[in-house]
């Protein structure tokens, strides 16, 4: 956690390999029900545009889809309270979806603090993606403001990367196999349209 912490400070991104063993990672994605929806963008569901934009589907993480996500999300509550408590944050909750890229799938650059999520701080994107290799590509690109590519991340099984929402710009490569990942976000309460926003 102290890595963690020390990188984000610094760098405002941290790779962390191995945050689950191969055990969880399978026992993880044994919890995902077969209900994926095509993702969609924003909160308005403008979902002539997200085609161009996102290809993948989604299912939003909830506690009672089992143990290992359960445990997930404790474990991210962990991280939460030490951001909070290193940068004062005020980070007040998080929100997680599975994601499923199928070959062809890809996510175009952007920003995750983007238009109905002005509210999202800090980036979590865990991947679950037994023996990954470069011929599967569905790359993680990541940029800075100035649109330098800084990194790039194979979605290697058991590997969680974490970033400043509202600093990287990033996108996901054309993906050449199944590719599963849990994005999320932990977000501050905003007032939006005169009302307070909790948890919408
Ligand atoms: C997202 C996202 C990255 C990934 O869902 O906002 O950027 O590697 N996902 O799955
Ligand atoms: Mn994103």
């Amino acid at each position: 956690m102290k890595q963690l912490i020390d990188a984000i400070a610094t760098q405002g991104y941290f790779v962390w390999d191995d945050f689950l063993t191969h055990e969880e990672v399978i026992a993880l994605r044994d919890c995902i029900p077969e209900n994926w929806k095509k993702a969609r963008i924003g909160r308005n569901d403008e979902v002539i545009r997200e085609k161009t934009i996102r290809s993948d589907q989604i299912q939003w993480l909830n506690p009672t889809m089992g143990e290992p996500v359960a445990q997930f999300l404790t474990k991210m509550e962990h991280i939460r309270l030490a951001a909070n408590q290193a940068f004062f944050l005020g980070l007040f909750e998080y929100e997680a979806h599975f994601a499923k890229y199928e070959k062809g799938d890809f996510y175009q650059k952007h920003l995750d603090c983007f238009q109905g999520n002005e509210n999202r701080r800090l980036t979590t994107v865990f991947y679950m993606n037994d023996e990954w290799s470069t011929e599967d590509a569905g790359e993680l690109v990541v940029y800075d403001l100035k649109d330098t590519k800084i990194a790039t991340i194979p979605p290697k099984s058991g590997r969680l990367f974490v970033f400043l929402s509202e600093q990287f710009p990033h996108e996901v490569l054309p993906t050449n196999a199944e590719r599963f990942s849990i994005a999320g976000w932990f977000r501050t309460n905003g007032v939006k349209n005169n009302h307070l926003d909790i948890a919408s």
